[in-house]
């Protein structure tokens, strides 16, 4: 059985959701219903609309490094569609994590266009672009780390105290977060404290502080065993069911990328 929003929870949503161009009330409705309509079927089928979330036209990225050139993405194109879960694989150094931070809006391409929820981010200027990932993309990076003189709780918030929330409906929506990943007795542990599949869970929790529309994750599995792995996924799944997000999942592991909705591959920076 799935709770009901209280009315706190209401509330912390309607300030949350204060600053942001669309209806408050609409998305806070939304979210109510998709929780209350999540069941375990919805978990696992796919469930993505047909509007285009992420566009990709003929992506181009070469890093200097000295005189060297190295050519990271080659003319890579695809759509990603609102709500998808997509697994981006491909061996060391094909490129995932060049296409990634192009995707989030952390650096730009070369040569092509990226169009991420109707925004051409080569127009956006820096200022515009930081903006941008804090209201849309959840990130959680290759090499995550928390915070190791914070309380879990603490590195949790830390995303969210730039997004001029109040502190009250921060640490609300903080214990939200951490409850809903699993890690409601670890709230008040050190990093060290925790372990692998717990800092990927914080790690998971801290990406969803500013509901995101697009959470990009680079390899949170990377180095647990294949109980915690799935188990992450799984999380993943519940999360997008209930918040309706679209997730771009970095992975080495073909048995994780199959439980993806859709696998895009990369080799030697290109498609295949
Ligand atoms: N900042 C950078 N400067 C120069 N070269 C870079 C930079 N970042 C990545 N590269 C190069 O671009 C290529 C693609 O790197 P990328 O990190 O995207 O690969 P990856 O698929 O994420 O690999 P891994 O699975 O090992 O994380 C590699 O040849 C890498 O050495
Ligand atoms: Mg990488």
């Amino acid at each position: 059985m799935t709770p009901k929003a209280t009315p706190e929870q209401i509330d912390a949503y309607l300030a949350l959701f204060a600053n942001n161009p669309y209806n408050a009330m609409v998305a806070i409705k939304e979210h109510v219903q998709r929780r209350s309509a999540v069941t375990s079927e919805s978990i696992s089928a796919p469930s993505h609309s047909e509007t285009a979330i992420i566009t990709a036209q003929s992506l181009t990225k070469t890093y200097k490094l000295g005189r060297q050139r190295i050519q990271a993405l080659h003319d890579v194109s695809f759509t990603i569609y609102d709500g998808e879960f997509v697994a981006l694989t491909g061996a060391s150094g094909s490129g995932k994590s060049t296409l990634l931070q192009l995707i989030g809006g952390l650096d730009k391409p070369t040569s092509g266009e990226i169009i991420v929820n109707d925004t051409n981010l080569n127009h956006l200027p820096d200022a515009k672009l930081s903006t941008f990932r804090n209201k849309t993309i959840g990130f959680i990076f290759q090499f995550f780390y928390l915070q190791p003189f914070l309380r879990l709780s603490k590195n949790i918030e830390v995303p969210s105290m730039f997004a001029h929330t109040k502190r009250s409906i921060r640490r609300l929506h903080v214990k939200e977060l951490i409850e809903r990943v699993g890690l409601a007795q670890q709230a008040p542990q050190l990093p060290k404290q925790l372990s692998g599949g717990q800092i990927q869970r914080a790690a998971i929790a801290r990406a969803l502080m500013n509901n995101p529309k697009i959470l990009l994750a680079d390899e949170p599995t990377g180095n647990l065993d294949s109980t915690n792995s799935r188990a992450i996924i799984e999380l993943f799944k519940q999360i997008r069911a209930e918040f309706g997000m679209t997730i771009v999942l970095v992975t080495h592991n073909p048995e994780i990328a199959a439980l993806a909705d859709r696998e895009i591959q990369l080799k030697d920076g290109t498609l295949i």
